[in-house]
């Protein structure tokens, strides 16, 4: 991971750059860093806020031998390898919001962006995005998500070394991919449950068609979020709308 590093001063987006130069024949572990992004992009369309600076923006090309629908436990050993790095330098316990949002003190704080191209069952590649505030001040960030959000910087009045943090989430992020080839799942699985916000805890679960209550009980294999209804049945959820603050 980190052999070869694309660095931008400005782009649009990192996961533009990592798209070309995975269909170029980038190497598995290429890494595109920009200091500014002008459209970051999030889940679900939206925009992710990337000043100059302020944070690591940066996207990753693998090649990894795993069937496609497995792609999703990259996401979640990604938000693991966050999560480490983030508690490991600041000693403050974050959180992983399901499926990939790390939260400190419930504001979010970092979030991943997977995307992947794939054919016949095949992985060609999978570009993983990274979005960590690191040294935005309360006003950095827009108005409108100023409730939302929260910088490394703001939670622990420390400016941080930028650089030396891509280093320590490159070198966690090949040690646990290392492991997660070799040894599957489980780990990941395990850790992520431990940094789990609200694992264990009545959530209001709003799909297309009901809403319910239901206790939040771990994640599944594919990624999935698993629930238990107050009836006692075990389910999965993949694209319900989790309202995770009690009614
Ligand atoms: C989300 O929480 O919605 C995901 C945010 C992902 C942001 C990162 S920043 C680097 C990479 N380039 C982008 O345009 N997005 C991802």
């Amino acid at each position: 991971i980190g052999k070869s590093i694309i660095h931008k001063t400005s782009t649009p987006s990192t996961q533009i750059i990592a798209h070309q130069a995975a269909q170029n024949d980038a190497l598995h572990g290429t890494v595109v860093i920009a200091d500014e992004q002008t459209s970051g992009r999030g889940r679900m369309s939206r925009q992710w806020h990337s000043t100059k600076q302020k944070g690591i923006w940066l996207s990753l090309v693998l090649r990894p031998n795993i069937s496609p629908y497995l792609a999703p436990q990259l996401t979640l050993l990604t938000a693991t390898v966050l999560a480490d790095v983030i508690y490991s330098v600041t000693k403050i316990r974050p959180q992983i919001k399901w499926p990939n949002d790390i939260l400190m003190h419930s504001k979010k704080t970092a979030g991943i962006l997977t995307e992947m191209q794939a054919e016949q069952d095949q992985i060609q590649y999978v570009v993983i995005g990274m979005g960590i505030n690191v040294n935005q001040a309360k006003n950095d960030f827009p108005d409108i998500i100023q409730t939302k959000a929260t910088s490394l910087k703001i939670e622990t009045n420390q400016t941080w070394d930028i650089v030396k943090l891509i280093q320590e989430i490159l070198v966690t992020f090949e040690q646990s991919y290392d492991t997660y080839i070799k040894n599957g799942f489980p780990h990941i699985k395990n850790k992520w449950e431990s940094y789990g916000f609200k694992i264990g805890k009545t959530i209001w679960v709003k799909t297309l068609q009901e809403e319910f209550k239901a206790i939040f009980s771990g994640i599944a294999e594919d990624g999935a979020l698993l629930i238990k209804t107050m009836q006692g049945e075990t389910k999965q959820l993949y694209s319900g709308e989790i309202n995770w603050f009690q009614k």
